[in-house]
């Protein structure tokens, strides 16, 4: 079997240190420079990639952003000057239909707004990013939090375990070591999580670097000057559920999840820097790290929810109205056939994004100062 040079570069870390912890392996998965899934730049994602967001699916997403954004400038006083900052931004889809809805839908707010990408592709770290002169009044992602690594634990004897990476025949494997106390016992007494009632072989994820993000993104945003912190939003898009639902024994083994070329896998030790590895959110976590830094809640609500405030409905009701009346009045006609399927294309993907059962469920996350 040909190993890949992520894959030496495991094999030797390990026979040198010991077995490393599944944090570090995703670390290097996804990270590694010039191996590491998300930094090397390949086409994942879209239709030909190994996964698909909201943004891929439909421009109504972006839409209901601008839309979403536009209420924020309002409500900040309309400022000459109103920075956005997306981060995790991809090939900057989202950015570029927000941009062009509001240059014909809402010029005034167009004409104000700034808005910048920021994608550790482009060797920018969202754990790590600094704006210099650009102040930002809010902070954007979508799905971007789902992608840091995160710590495994597993129940086993009556106690919590972490889940190691280390060599067997020649190939990575899992392995459980005790958890001594740390920042992972701290975690779960942090947000309540009564594991010590979970039966054995219960398993979940930790994702450290999700605090660490909201503090370093609430800190960005609130500026330098602690007298005098900026205004603006954070919001947060992602598969993910409060800290009760996500650390229950409905999800007795986690939410871990590996995708190639679109393909879900439950091994994320095959192909280390070829396929996306994920985790859902732990919402709760971001609130917390968030009010700490002095932000509040503005809004925690499903995807499907937050679309249809946004008016995905109505826009869909006046796409309809404005390019598929033939639909109405001849429909069968060559053209009104033509129509009536792009309009069940059109609805089919208003559906993927608010399905509850799948994207719908994705969870909206509005903090503010
Ligand atoms: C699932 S994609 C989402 C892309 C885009 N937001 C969308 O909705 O289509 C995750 C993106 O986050 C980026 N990313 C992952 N980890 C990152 C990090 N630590 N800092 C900045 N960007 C990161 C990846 O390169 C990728 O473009």
């Amino acid at each position: 079997m040909q190993l890949s040079s992520l894959q030496h570069a495991l094999l030797e870390r390990i026979q040198q240190q010991g077995a490393i912890t599944f944090e570090e392996y995703m670390r290097m998965a996804l990270y590694e420079p010039g191996a590491g899934y998300y930094v090397t730049g390949q086409a994942k994602m879209g239709w030909e990639g190994d996964y698909y967001t909201s943004t891929d699916i439909a421009d109504f997403f972006a839409h209901c952003m601008g839309r979403q954004l536009q209420q924020m400038w309002e409500s900040l006083g309309k400022p000459a000057h109103f920075g956005v900052l997306e981060q995790g931004a991809g090939r900057g889809d989202l950015a570029k239909e927000v941009q062009q809805w509001a240059s014909t839908a809402a010029p005034e707010f167009h004409a104000a707004l700034d808005y910048r990408l920021a994608d550790i592709t482009f060797g920018q770290d969202a754990l790590s990013i600094r704006t210099d002169d650009f102040i930002p009044s809010v902070i954007l992602s979508n799905e971007l939090v789902d992608a840091f690594p995160v710590h495994i634990v597993e129940k086993q004897d009556e106690a919590l375990h972490e889940v190691y990476v280390t060599i067997q025949n020649g190939r990575l494997a899992e392995t459980l070591q005790p958890l001594e106390d740390g920042p992972l016992l701290a975690y779960f007494e942090r947000f309540h999580i009564p594991w010590q009632t979970f039966p054995s072989g219960w398993r979940a994820e930790v994702n450290l670097d999700a605090i660490t993000w909201m503090e370093r993104t609430s800190q960005l945003l609130l500026g330098p000057n602690p007298k005098r912190k900026r205004r603006g939003f954070i919001i947060a898009i992602d598969y993910g559920d409060s800290a009760r639902e996500l650390y229950s024994t409905e999800r007795y083994r986690g939410t871990l999840a590996s995708y190639y070329q679109h393909q879900f896998s439950e091994r994320p030790l095959a192909r280390p820097g070829e396929q996306d590895i994920t985790a859902h959110v732990n919402f709760t976590a971001l609130l917390d790290a968030g009010r700490q830094q002095g932000l509040r809640l503005h809004k925690y609500t499903t995807q499907r929810k937050w679309l249809m405030e946004t008016g995905i409905y109505e826009e869909l009701e006046q796409v309809h109205q404005q390019h598929f009346g033939i639909i109405d009045q001849n429909r069968a006609s060559d053209q009104g056939q033509v129509a009536l399927l792009q309009w069940y294309n059109l609805r089919q993907r208003v559906s993927a994004l608010t399905d509850p059962r799948g994207m719908g469920d994705f969870k909206v996350l509005i903090l503010k100062r």
